[in-house]
């Protein structure tokens, strides 16, 4: 059975059309990266998926039940850093940990654990503003791994970084995926960022926002590779190239009516 099923997906605000036609499987422990141009409803999607708001038509499954709300099931990692700015990085860890009532000594041991997992051992008392871009991402990412979410959406998460930290983080990712077999949603503008973490990638169209294609992304013996042996990589361009072109299109396409309209 599929982790996750978008089934005739449909949202609307008022007369605008935001998605139409969704339907999406996602398998258990997947790594699927959604991409499309701005404003094709991504955000929206992931929205839905969190059960931040619900679909005008169609529905959405998480281990074949309806989703009807948030969920601990449901980790979010939004784009801007959205922690609590008044407490420590190991107090807005435990901050997620309170809802799900582990007890308190616990949530201590737990919250530093997950804190060493991305690398912030030594800065659990530091509050947000004491850390950098990367390091408060960190803290939102051990955040929504700490409470043991099956699934993790993350909207651009990486977007506000510079490249280095950006591709430290990507492989980070990658790691605490490999070890702990989440199912993964991830939302990017990057192509670059989606080849490199997706298993598949969702291209989607812009207005109303529909899954184009997905392309399955595999590199036979090089799967295992990280960093520049798999960026450098023909297949990695290879791939690159392909969803490049499909975006590209879109691009135009979007351009086109917005010329359209504005002609009327
Ligand atoms: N609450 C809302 N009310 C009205 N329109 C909305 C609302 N939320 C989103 N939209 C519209 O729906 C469309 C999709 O928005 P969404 O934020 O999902 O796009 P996106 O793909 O995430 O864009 P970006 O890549 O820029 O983050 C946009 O045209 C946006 O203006
Ligand atoms: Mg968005």
């Amino acid at each position: 059975m599929a982790k996750i099923v978008f089934d005739g997906v449909r949202k609307t605000f008022g007369e605008f059309t935001a998605l139409d036609g969704i339907d999406l499987e996602i398998r258990s422990g997947e790594f699927l990266v959604v991409v499309g141009p701005s404003g094709c409803g991504k955000s929206t999607l992931l929205d839905l998926l969190g059960g931040l708001s619900a679909p005008t038509a169609g529905r959405i499954l998480l281990d074949g039940k309806e989703v009807s709300g948030p969920g601990l099931d449901r980790g979010i990692v939004f784009q801007q850093y959205a922690l609590l700015p008044w407490r420590t990085a190991q107090g807005n860890v435990e901050f997620g940990l309170e809802a799900t009532g582990v007890p308190r000594r616990q949530r201590a041991a737990r919250a530093k654990e997950f804190l060493d997992l991305v690398g912030l051992t030594g800065f659990e008392d530091r509050h947000p503003h004491q850390l950098s871009g990367g390091m408060r991402q960190r803290v939102a990412i051990a955040r929504s791994l700490a409470y043991d979410p099956d699934v993790l959406l993350m909207d651009e998460p990486f977007a506000a970084l510079d490249a280095q930290t950006r591709e430290s983080l990507q492989d980070e990712l990658r790691r605490i995926w490999q070890s702990t077999g989440k199912t993964v949603v991830f939302i990017t503008h990057g192509i670059e960022e989606a080849v490199y973490l997706g298993q598949r990638v969702a291209v989607m169209t812009s207005r109303p926002g529909r899954v184009k294609e997905v392309v399955p992304v595999s590199f036979g013996d090089r799967d295992g590779l990280l960093g520049e042996a798999l960026r450098s990589s023909p297949e990695f361009a290879r791939y690159r190239h392909e969803i490049w072109n499909l975006l590209h299109d879109e691009v135009a396409r979007a351009q086109q009516l917005e010329k359209e309209a504005a002609a009327v």
